[in-house]
């Protein structure tokens, strides 16, 4: 089989590309290792900047999320029984939009579809040969049937845990990491949000964060510990914890109901450099991670399909290599920054197991700073709407 773009992984990194190429009559063939059901259970993002929201539009599948979605102009930061605004529209000119992963995943997998766009789900020892040539190739086995793809460019949009970034030799990459002391132990729960904008709270007995899909569907996280698993915690637990980590006005608001899922997210920074070797490209969580403090990780792979996407078309509009020369480092001089966001907000909203004294009342001073003044708030929300790309 012969193709133009090998899109290694069918997230929402590989979707929107292969949409993407498609309205401008690039082929391209998507691997998923998994079932398209088992990608959609998967609960993660909700927040999505206006590039993101712009680049759906662009994908032609951004009719349901403006229909369905929820724009929100600002968020709430609370500390004990503290809390303040922050006015995204005000200080930028724009807000965000609540959509989750899980949606937006099925508005692209609808599209490819209908499009009747190559997609192989199941696919197993996903190999990728000559990367460093000009004819690449994609080994992938299929129940006991071996395949081998052709093409001239590959993408590498299958996550962290994928084959992409391990198929750069060690001595031609460098890897940054930094791994957190806990994680994020996160609900759904078909109650109405507490609150119609986000709430993210630090308080002594750690991180919580009240986040929605839609007026009857909450997303609700606790900071846990990195040895706890979701079936230690019953949904009493849960929610009774949640609520000693938010102002007492918004605890005694909440309306609790069963979960409906339970997951753990350990929190890390990583970031893969150079995210190119060949002809082979790093697109999203393949190339880099945040902690999901900023909002940032979907918006961030947003930004790096942006700019491959734009590469390509280059490429095979006017045969100039310029776009996809300079990929990795337009892509990553804006991760950098992303990276920067989600440490920083990290830093400021999590208990740390060793934190001394000295460290929370650096936390509380940055908090009452980022609370009264205009330039600290205008920083962060331009942050957190997400820098021009
Ligand atoms: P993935 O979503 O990981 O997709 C990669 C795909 O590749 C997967 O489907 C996988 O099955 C497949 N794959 C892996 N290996 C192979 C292989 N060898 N062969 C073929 N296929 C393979 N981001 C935000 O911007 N905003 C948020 O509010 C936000 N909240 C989050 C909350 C949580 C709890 C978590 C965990 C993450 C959050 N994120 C958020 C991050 C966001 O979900 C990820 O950054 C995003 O999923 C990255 O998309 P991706 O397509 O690059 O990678
Ligand atoms: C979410 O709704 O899942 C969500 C929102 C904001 C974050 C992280 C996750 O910072």
């Amino acid at each position: 089989m012969r193709t133009q773009v090998a899109i290694i992984g069918g997230g929402p990194s590989g979707l929107l590309l292969s949409q993407l190429l498609h309205l401008r009559g690039i082929s391209s063939v998507v691997l998923e290792r998994k079932t398209k059901d088992y990608v959609l259970g998967r609960i993660r993002a909700g927040v999505l900047e206006q590039g993101l929201v712009r680049l759906m539009e662009e994908a032609n599948v951004a009719g349901r999320m403006h229909r369905e979605g929820f724009v929100h102009d600002g968020t709430l930061v609370a500390y004990g029984d503290e809390m303040f605004h922050v006015d995204f529209k005000a200080h930028t000119g724009s807000g965000v939009m609540l959509y989750g992963q899980t949606e937006l995943t099925r508005d692209l997998y609808e599209a490819r579809e209908k499009a009747g766009g190559e997609l192989i789900f199941n696919v197993e020892d996903v190999e990728i040969a000559g990367a460093n040539t000009d004819c690449p190739q994609v080994h992938y086995r299929v129940g006991d049937r071996i395949h081998q793809l052709n093409c001239d460019f590959v993408a590498g949009c299958d996550g962290f845990h994928g084959v992409s970034r391990r198929t750069i030799p060690t001595d031609q990459k460098r890897e940054y990491e930094k791994v957190y002391p806990f994680g994020w132990l996160g609900i759904l729960s078909e109650t109405p949000p507490v609150n119609d904008e986000l709430i993210y709270s630090n308080s002594e007995r750690g991180f919580a964060l009240c986040s929605m899909r839609n007026a009857s569907l909450s997303r609700y996280y606790i900071q846990c510990s990195l040895s706890d698993r979701p079936e230690d915690w019953t949904d009493h637990a849960f929610w009774d914890e949640l609520k000693r980590r938010i102002p007492a006005e918004q605890a005694e608001a909440i309306v609790m109901g069963p979960s409906i899922e339970k997951s753990i997210a350990p929190l890390r920074s990583f970031v893969c450099e150079p995210m190119r070797w060949g002809r082979l490209f790093l697109c999203g969580d393949a190339a880099h991670i945040v902690p999901p403090t900023g909002a940032k990780g979907l918006n961030t792979a947003a930004s790096d399909v942006q700019y491959l996407y734009t590469g390509l078309r280059r490429f095979y509009e006017d045969g100039d290599m310029e776009g996809l020369d300079s990929y990795s480092a337009k892509a990553l001089a804006r991760v950098w920054k992303a990276e920067r966001f989600s440490w920083w907000f990290s830093s400021l909203m999590h208990r740390y197991p060793d934190q001394s004294m000295f460290d929370h009342k650096m936390q509380i001073a940055e908090l009452e700073f980022l609370r009264s003044s205009d330039a600290a708030q205008k920083a962060m929300a331009e942050n957190y709407v997400g820098l021009p790309y």
